[in-house]
C-alpha cells in the first residue's frame, strides 16, 4: 500500500482522490462495489479512465479497503497510488485516512469509485468553478426528477449552507430535488484544518464528508455548488438496479457512438458491447450479438446474430455468421466464420480461410485460404496454407497427460472422419485417406490410408433376406 507525500509545486496542485472502500452492503454481494461491472469493465476502472484525462496517474489516490488486495490488484496496471481506509468510516473518514498523501496539493477532486458516467469534462469544469469562487468547498449538484436516497443541497443565497443526507433529512428537506452528486473539490488547507470537526451523531454512525459543508460553513469558508447540465453523469450504483440501469445507459451511449463512427448496428438495445470495443466503419452488427472485452474489429466486416466475440482481433472484410463464440481469437482479412464455430485461445485464421459448421479450434493457426468447414476438432496444431479439413477431422492433441502438436503442410488434403494422433506431421501436398487413424508421420506428396480394408460379400444381404 502506497501513500506519498508530496512536494508543493510553483503553481496550484490537484490531486483527484477516488473513494472506492466502502463494502457496497445494498448490492447484496460478496465483492467489493467498486468492482462490479457496467459496460464489461469495474465501476472503479470507469472512474480512473475520467480521472487520468485530468491529472497523471501518480496524483491519483484511490482510497481501498473493503477487499483493498483485490481492488488494487484489478486497477493496479492504470497507474495510481493507493491509500488505505481501515477500518471503513465514512466517506468523510475516507478523506481523513488519505490526509497524509493529500496534504501537500493545493486542491482536491473526489471522486466517488461507484459512479461511473462521471466525465473528464465535468471534472474539469467543476475544478475551474472551484476555482472561479475561491471557495473551500464545492459540490457538483444535479436537479433529479426523483431524489429519492440522495444527499439534499441546502442552499443559503447562492451558496450551500449545508447537504443533508435523506436518512436524516425533514419532510420538507425531502421535497429538495437539488441532490448531492457525491463529487467535489476541496481547497486542502481548510478541509484538513477543519475535518476533525466532523462528528458520527447520524443514524449511520459514520463521518459523513457531506457534513464538511456546515463545518466549513461554520468555520467561515465559502461552500459553493455548481449543478451540471448532466445529470445522468452523476448516477451512483448503489443497487443492483442502478447497477443494470447504468450499464444500459453505458452501452446505449457506445452503440451511438459507434454509429456515428459509420457502424451499422442493427436493434441495438439486443446488442452487447462493452466500452473498449473498436469497430472500424461499414462493418455491419445484427441483433444479438454480444462483444465483449478488449475486442476490435476492422472494417467491412459483418458480425451475424447470436456471436459472443471475446477479447479477439478481427482484421477487414470478414463474415461471422450466425452463432459463432470467439474468445482470445485473432482472424485476418477475408475470412469466414460459422455458422456455429468456436474459436478457443489462440486461434489464429489466415486471411481467406473458413472455419465452418460446428467446428472447434484451439491453440491452432490456420494458413491462408485453408478451410475446415464441417464437425471439426483442431487443437495444438499448425495447418499450412491452401490445406483442405475434411468433415470431421480431428486432431488427437491430449495423451492425458501432455500436449502435442500436429502440423499439417501447405496443400495437404485430409479427407474425411480422419483422426490425427499427435504428434504427427502430415507432410506438404500429401493425401490422407478418409477415415484414417493417422499415427506416423506422412511424407510430402505422397497418400495415407489407415483404414481397415473394405470387403465386400456378393449376395449376403439377399442370402440372409431369403434364409429369414
Ligand atoms: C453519498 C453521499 C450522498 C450522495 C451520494 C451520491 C455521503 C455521506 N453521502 O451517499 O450525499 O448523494 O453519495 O452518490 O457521502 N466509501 C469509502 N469509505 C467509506 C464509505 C464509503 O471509501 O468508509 C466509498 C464507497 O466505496 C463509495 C463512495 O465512498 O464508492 C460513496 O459511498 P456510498 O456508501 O455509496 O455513499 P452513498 O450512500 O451513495
Ligand atoms: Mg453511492
Amino acid at each position: 500500500m502506497k501513500s506519498s507525500l508530496n512536494r508543493t509545486g510553483p503553481q496550484s496542485r490537484t490531486a483527484i482522490a477516488i473513494m472506492a472502500a466502502g463494502k457496497g452492503t445494498r448490492l447484496k454481494s460478496k465483492h467489493p462495489k467498486v468492482l462490479h461491472e457496467v459496460g464489461g469493465k469495474a465501476l472503479l476502472a470507469h472512474v480512473i479512465v475520467a480521472a487520468r484525462q485530468v491529472v497523471d496517474p501518480q496524483d491519483i489516490y484511490v482510497i481501498v479497503g473493503h477487499e483493498a488486495d483485490k481492488v488494487q490488484h484489478t486497477v493496479q496496471s492504470s497507474g495510481v497510488q493507493f491509500v488505505l481506509q481501515e477500518p471503513q468510516r465514512g466517506t468523510g473518514h475516507a478523506l481523513m485516512s488519505a490526509a497524509p498523501a493529500l496534504v501537500n496539493y493545493d486542491q482536491v477532486i473526489v471522486l466517488s469509485g461507484d459512479a461511473p458516467l462521471i466525465t473528464a469534462a465535468t471534472i474539469s469544469k467543476l475544478r475551474d468553478f472551484h476555482q472561479q469562487k475561491k471557495a473551500a468547498m464545492t459540490i457538483l449538484s444535479a436537479q433529479l426528477d426523483n431524489p429519492t436516497g440522495y444527499g439534499r443541497i441546502i442552499r443559503e443565497g447562492s451558496d450551500v449552507k449545508a447537504v443533508v443526507e435523506e436518512k436524516s433529512s425533514t419532510p420538507a428537506q425531502r421535497k429538495i430535488r437539488e441532490i448531492n452528486s457525491g463529487f467535489y473539490v476541496f481547497s486542502t488547507k481548510p478541509l484538513f484544518e477543519n475535518i476533525e470537526r466532523l462528528r458520527t451523531d447520524n443514524p449511520h454512525g459514520e463521518y459523513y464528508l457531506t457534513d464538511m459543508a456546515a463545518v466549513l460553513r461554520k468555520a467561515k469558508q465559502r461552500v459553493a455548488a455548481m449543478k451540471t447540465d448532466y445529470p445522468s453523469e452523476i448516477l451512483g450504483s448503489n443497487t443492483r438496479a442502478e447497477l443494470v440501469d447504468i450499464d444500459r445507459k453505458m452501452r446505449h451511449e457506445k452503440c451511438l457512438k459507434l454509429m456515428s463512427a459509420g457502424v451499422t448496428i442493427f436493434f441495438p438495445d439486443t446488442c452487447v458491447i462493452d466500452s473498449d470495443v473498436e469497430i472500424g466503419a461499414d462493418t455491419t452488427i445484427e441483433p444479438f450479438v454480444q462483444l465483449r472485452g478488449n475486442t476490435r474489429i476492422g472494417s467491412d466486416c459483418r458480425i451475424r446474430s447470436y456471436s459472443v466475440i471475446q477479447n479477439s482481433q478481427i482484421a477487414n472484410d470478414v463474415l461471422v455468421k450466425p452463432g459463432c463464440v470467439l474468445d482470445e481469437a485473432t482472424i485476418s482479412n477475408g475470412a469466414i466464420l460459422g455458422p456455429y464455430s468456436h474459436l478457443r485461445p489462440g486461434s489464429e485464421i489466415g486471411e481467406g480461410a473458413h472455419v465452418g459448421n460446428f467446428v472447434e479450434t484451439k491453440k491452432i493457426r490456420l494458413g491462408k485460404k485453408s478451410k475446415a468447414n464441417h464437425l471439426t476438432y483442431l487443437g495444438d496444431a499448425e495447418v499450412g496454407d491452401g490445406v483442405n479439413i475434411g468433415a470431421g477431422t480431428i486432431t488427437c492433441n491430449y495423451d492425458g497427460v501432455h500436449k502435442h502438436k500436429t502440423i499439417i503442410e501447405d496443400g495437404a488434403f485430409i479427407g474425411s472422419d480422419a483422426t490425427l494422433v499427435a504428434p504427427v506431421k502430415i507432410g506438404k501436398g500429401a493425401y490422407v485417406a478418409a477415415a484414417s487413424c493417422i499415427t506416423e508421420d506422412v511424407p510430402p506428396d505422397s497418400l495415407a490410408l489407415g483404414r481397415a480394408k473394405q470387403i465386400v460379400k456378393e449376395g449376403w444381404a439377399k442370402t440372409k433376406l431369403e434364409k429369414r
